[in-house]
């Protein structure tokens, strides 16, 4: 998908009510973005998918609600304090800050897409008969840009693996990267930048205490574990998962809703034994990628992406990416945190955080499988892929957001094909009765075209129209919003045949 396509789709956010700028009537505030009251339907509407397929669908999840702020000492025991650093380089010509790594990782990418091109190529040419692997395995183009791919990977994954700053200026400087605003390789050095907010919390003789707006949601999580556990009398394994926001004063902040400073995260903690987290970090990649793929956009738009670099507390670790407009991104990572919060936590505190096994007849520190999302990049990824323009017959184009019926901020309209003989009052009759269920939409203005096309653009997958017939036998036509077919029912037969595809459940169901 171009820029351009992209652009359209953050406009038309703006135009129906889905996400506004922060602030924006004083020029807005950088990466910092609003829902608006269509925005925050989809929003919830996608948490509610996610808390529903943890809390509802495993009976050894249970959620809580952490606090926003905590202990400052939480930071210094999470590696907050001293390792939340991304590494940032200015070019000194067009006084711009890029993060260093995402400098290097963006360079690999384009090699990957020469081979890609390469290789599309060359299936055109030669057909069926085309045998890839032997392509990749005796192009000469192909092996000269693997090899240098593979020789800059190896230097950057060792680079970071070490937090050699000097080298990754180096991999930059030898790559002959430029910026892409002054075109010039004009490099400041590389510094590490902490990505905390501090803030001041009350007042006392010896000065306010300093705190952190959390930067993930998950340490709320691990400094509640010992409360869940023995509260809940839960057994191991068990999970405890949240929602919530999350702060990081992110240096490059770009890419709209992508990458914000402040932003909503769905984590889950699962609490295993010692020794079985690879299994079960091997089993949270499925159930995930299930969950993900359940939404019907294709199972092309996903990929799983193993770190090169594994964080501090990690033994493994990979994300879960989607076909965005600018290419796969990350929409969610899921780690194997071994023991490193627990034991971290009672190290700082000095509070014993272990679990007493009774199959085992031993008390052991758990170690963590996490999985991690980000709710405004998974709302980006669903109107990405939702974001449709059709060709109509007789050359009218529609805008139609082909949003899965359960997610959908809105799930029926209700429309009047005149604003007389008792019409309204039958459809105001319908929501009546429909409204306990399912949000439901009066729209009586314009044709019933416009009014067909303002639905399609918000993604409502049904609309009801109200005519004379309905007065006299109760029966209305349904529009499908992605055929844009038609048929006549019974009104009291509405809210089964949308309850069919626009049900929390019914979705739930597919995973
Ligand atoms: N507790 C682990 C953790 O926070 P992460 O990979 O840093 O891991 C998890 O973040 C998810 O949070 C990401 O996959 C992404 O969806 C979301 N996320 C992280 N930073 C973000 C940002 N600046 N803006 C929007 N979403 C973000």
């Amino acid at each position: 998908m171009s820029e351009d396509a992209f652009k359209k789709i953050v406009s038309h956010c703006k135009e129906y009510g889905f996400v506004f700028q922060s602030s924006e009537i004083y020029d807005g505030l950088s990466a910092v973005y609003d829902y608006g009251q269509m925005g925050v339907e989809l929003k919830n509407n996608i948490k509610k998918y996610w808390w529903d397929s943890m809390v509802l669908l495993h009976e050894n999840v249970v959620g809580i609600d952490s606090a926003i702020f905590m202990h400052p000492a939480i930071w210094k025991a999470s590696g907050h304090v001293d390792a939340f650093n991304d590494p940032l380089i200015d070019n000194k010509d067009s006084k711009k800050r890029y993060r260093a790594d995402v400098l290097i990782e963006e360079y690999l990418a384009k090699i990957d897409d020469k081979i890609n091109k390469e290789v599309e190529k060359a299936a055109k040419r030669f057909g069926d008969s085309f045998d890839e692997a032997m392509f990749h395995r005796t192009n000469p183009r192909i092996l000269e840009n693997q090899a240098k791919r593979d020789e800059i990977h190896a230097r950057f994954a060792k680079a970071l693996n070490d937090s050699n700053l000097e080298e990754l200026r180096r991999i930059i400087i030898d790559c002959e990267i430029a910026d892409p605003i002054s075109g010039t390789r004009n490099w400041t050095d590389v510094r590490q930048f902490n990505l905390m907010f501090i803030t001041e919390m009350g007042s006392t003789a010896d000065g306010a205490m300093k705190v952190y707006l959390r930067p993930e949601t998950a340490q709320g999580i691990f400094v509640n574990f010992l409360n869940v556990q023995k509260t809940g009398r839960m057994k191991i394994p068990f999970g405890i998962a949240q929602t919530g926001k999350a702060f990081r004063n992110e240096i490059v902040a770009r890419q709209f809703i992508f990458r914000m400073r402040e932003f909503e995260q769905m984590e889950m903690q699962f609490f295993v034994r010692p020794g079985e987290e690879l299994e079960w970090f091997a089993k949270w990649k499925e159930i995930r990628m299930k969950w993900h793929k359940a939404l019907g956009y294709g199972d092309n738009k996903y990929r799983f992406h193993d770190h090169d670099k594994l964080a501090h507390y990690a033994n493994a670790a990979t994300d879960i990416e989607f076909e965005m407009p600018f290419g796969f991104k990350e929409v969610e990572g899921i780690h194997s945190r071994t023991d490193f919060d627990l034991v971290s936590h009672e190290k700082y505190s000095g509070k014993k955080l272990q679990y007493f096994d009774p199959e085992l007849n031993k008390s052991y520190t758990p170690y963590v499988i996490e999985t991690s999302i980000g709710v405004d990049r998974m709302f980006l990824s669903i109107i990405s892929a939702a974001y449709t323009e059709e060709e109509l017959d007789g050359g009218e184009t529609r805008v139609v957001l082909k949003l899965p019926a359960a997610l959908a901020p809105i799930k029926l309209a209700v429309l009047p094909l005149v604003k007389k003989d008792g019409l309204p009052e039958k459809a105001r009759e319908i929501i009546d009765n429909l409204k306990f269920d399912l949000k439901c939409q009066y729209d009586e203005k314009d044709s019933i075209g416009k009014r067909y096309r303002r639905q399609d653009a918000i993604g409502t997958p049904y609309c009801v129209t109200v005519d004379h017939q309905s007065t006299k036998d109760n029966t209305v036509t349904v529009r499908y919003r992605d055929t844009m077919e038609q048929e006549r029912v019974a009104i009291d037969k509405l809210a089964d045949i949308i309850a069919d595809k626009a049900s929390m459940k019914n979705l739930l169901k597919t995973i």
